[in-house]
C-alpha cells in the first residue's frame, strides 16, 4: 500500500508520516529529502536562494518520478506538490494508493510555524496566505481522505 500525505507547510506531513509508517510497517519517504539529495545543496533554503524556485520544482518533479513504481511506502510530499499535476500523477501511478490531506486553518499553521526559518515560502506571511488560499482547493481535489489537524 502507498500512502501519500499532502497539505500545506506546517500541516504535519512528516510528524504524522513517521508514526503512520511505523504502525503500518512501511518506509517513510520524504520528498524534500530526495530533492535535497539531487540538488548538491545543503538546505531547501539554499536551493531557493542559489538556484531559484523553478529549479526546486524541477527537482521535486524528478523526485516524484523516481517514486512512480514505489508500491509500499508512506510518502510525505512538500506543500507545493499539488502545484504540478505531474507530481501527483507520478505518485499515484501505483494501484492501492491513498492520498491523505492533512487540513488545518491558516491560523493553526501560523501558530505552528512561528519563527520558522527553514521554509523559504513561509518567510512572508502575506504571500504564504495567498499560496494557502490558492492551494487549499487543490489539496481537497486530490485527497481521497481529509483529516483535520487543527486540534493537534
Ligand atoms: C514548500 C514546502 C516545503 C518545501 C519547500 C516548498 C511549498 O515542504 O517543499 O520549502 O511550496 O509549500 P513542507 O510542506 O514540508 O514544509
Amino acid at each position: 500500500m502507498k500512502i501519500i500525505l499532502i497539505g500545506f507547510m506546517g500541516s504535519g506531513k512528516s510528524a504524522v508520516g513517521r508514526p503512520l509508517a511505523q504502525a503500518l510497517g512501511l518506509a517513510l519517504i520524504e520528498s524534500d529529502e530526495l530533492v535535497l539529495r539531487k540538488s548538491n545543496r545543503s538546505s531547501i533554503n539554499e536551493i531557493f536562494k542559489k538556484d531559484g524556485e523553478a529549479r526546486f520544482r524541477e527537482l521535486e518533479i524528478a523526485a516524484a518520478k523516481t517514486l512512480r513504481h514505489t508500491a509500499n511506502a508512506v510518502i510525505a510530499t512538500g506543500g507545493g506538490a499539488v502545484m504540478n499535476q505531474i507530481i501527483l500523477s507520478y505518485l499515484k501511478n501505483e494501484p492501492k494508493t491513498v492520498i491523505i490531506y492533512l487540513a488545518a486553518a491558516f491560523a493553526t499553521l501560523r501558530r505552528r510555524l512561528r519563527g520558522d526559518q527553514k521554509r523559504p515560502l513561509w518567510a512572508d506571511t502575506r504571500q504564504a496566505r495567498i499560496l494557502y488560499q490558492l492551494r487549499e482547493p487543490l489539496y481537497r481535489h486530490y485527497a481521497d481522505i481529509t483529516v483535520n489537524r487543527d486540534k493537534t
